[in-house]
């Protein structure tokens, strides 16, 4: 019998969200089932209403294209997250009213494409009888239970052509330069794409650093004949004993918005090391364009996976890559937990093992990984 099923994409947008929605809906049709888009996020869910049915020609293209075709939001009735990642209840209310409309519509499962935000949605509607499948998306890559995100390979990518770029130019120059990339709370970003950029400094939120280290390293780099260094600095990194260092407006309803990091360690470089150093913020080209090869399979399969939960049934879970099998897990054990880098694993080991600073290596005294922060804001 044809059965239709729904599709959304909630939080902040990221390579490879259309390479998902294709692969939902192409397995859906195999399946005879009728495959539908909420637009805007949860929202779409509310009345009124805001759905329409994908064609099999809307999935034209869409293996490549960025973004969302579906459209996606973090913020209003739905947010999930306020200031330093605190979980928030989204209204009762709410909840029964999305729930109410989706029933209106005959649909079998609501598949919800999400970080842990907007896996946390699912899961309060799940709980409130929405039978959701989640996948896990971010360019973070800071989802629990999932060796990986997708997103997370492209927005590397991106870092590390950046670096590729910075790396011709500030030896041009013999100059210090900061690339900061995203990340929230999580090094991946700045690890990952550090490692394969070729940098010199990797600065992540998980091991704070002290400027000391940084400028023994540019200091030992210029012993050995190399005039420039690149440093990645996670937008989340900060210095031992401070805070977390945000821009733009936070509280309200909004998480907090790490950013300015790079540009406070580049002018601090520049007054320790006399050292002309500048500093590039990456931004949101990195979640902007289309999925890599990677992503497209990755993408491909977690659709495909979703599909399948729908078939059995297994509503409350989320698809999870577990190299060799893409298997599922309860949404409510991949959620409410970052998963960082740890301090002392094989990829900070590796990196350490070719010379790569943390900026930690001087720590005489300090309780390097035991630091907690707060977030205070830096920019109105
Ligand atoms: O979670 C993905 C992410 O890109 C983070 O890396 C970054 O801190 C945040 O979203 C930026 O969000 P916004 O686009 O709302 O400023």
């Amino acid at each position: 019998m044809s059965e239709k099923i729904g599709i959304l994409t909630g939080g902040g947008d990221c390579p490879g969200l259309n390479a998902v929605i294709r692969a939902v809906a192409k397995a859906a049709t195999y399946k005879d089932w009728d495959t539908y888009g909420f637009l805007g996020g949860f929202e779409g869910l509310l009345s009124p209403v805001n759905c329409r049915k994908l064609e099999y020609r809307d999935l034209d293209g869409l293996l490549l294209r960025g973004g969302t075709i579906l459209g996606t939001s973090n913020r209003g009735r739905f947010a999930a997250k306020t200031g330093h990642g605190q979980i928030r209840r989204v209204p009762d209310e709410i909840l029964l009213e999305a729930k109410h409309n989706f029933e209106q519509l005959g649909l079998i499962a609501l598949i919800c494409l999400g970080g842990d935000g907007s896996l946390t949605i699912a899961q309060q509607l799940y709980e409130t009888g929405v039978p959701v499948i989640g996948v896990p998306k971010t360019i973070d890559n800071d989802i629990s239970a999932t060796m990986m995100t997708f997103g997370f390979e492209s927005a590397v990518a991106c870092a590390v052509d950046a670096l590729d770029r910075l790396h011709t130019t500030a030896e041009s120059h013999r100059r210090v330069i900061v690339l900061e990339v995203m990340g929230r709370y999580a090094g991946w970003i700045a690890a990952t794409a550090g490692i394969a950029g070729g940098a010199d400094v990797i600065l992540i939120p998980e091991i704070p650093f002290n400027y000391d280290s940084i400028v023994s390293k540019i200091q030992e780099r210029e012993l050995r004949g190399k005039t420039f260094t690149l440093v990645v600095a996670a937008e989340g990194a900060r210095e031992y004993g401070s805070d977390f260092i945000t821009s733009g407006r936070t509280g309200g309803d909004r998480e907090a918005r790490l950013g300015g990091i790079g540009a406070i360690v580049a002018s601090e470089i520049e007054k320790r090391t006399g050292k002309e150093t500048r500093v590039c913020v990456l931004g949101h080209l990195q979640r902007g364009g289309g999925p890599t090869a990677a992503d497209r399979q990755l993408c491909t399969r977690y659709g495909i996976k979703a599909v399948q939960l729908v078939a059995e049934r297994k509503f409350g879970t989320m698809v999870s890559w577990c190299p060799p099998d893409m298997t599922d897990v309860p949404i409510s054990e991949a959620i409410g937990k970052l998963r960082t880098v740890q301090p002392e694993c094989e990829l900070v080991q590796a990196a350490r093992a070719l010379g790569i600073s943390f900026g930690d290596e001087i720590a005489a005294g300090l309780d390097r990984y035991n630091d907690t922060a707060v977030v205070s804001s830096t920019a109105g």
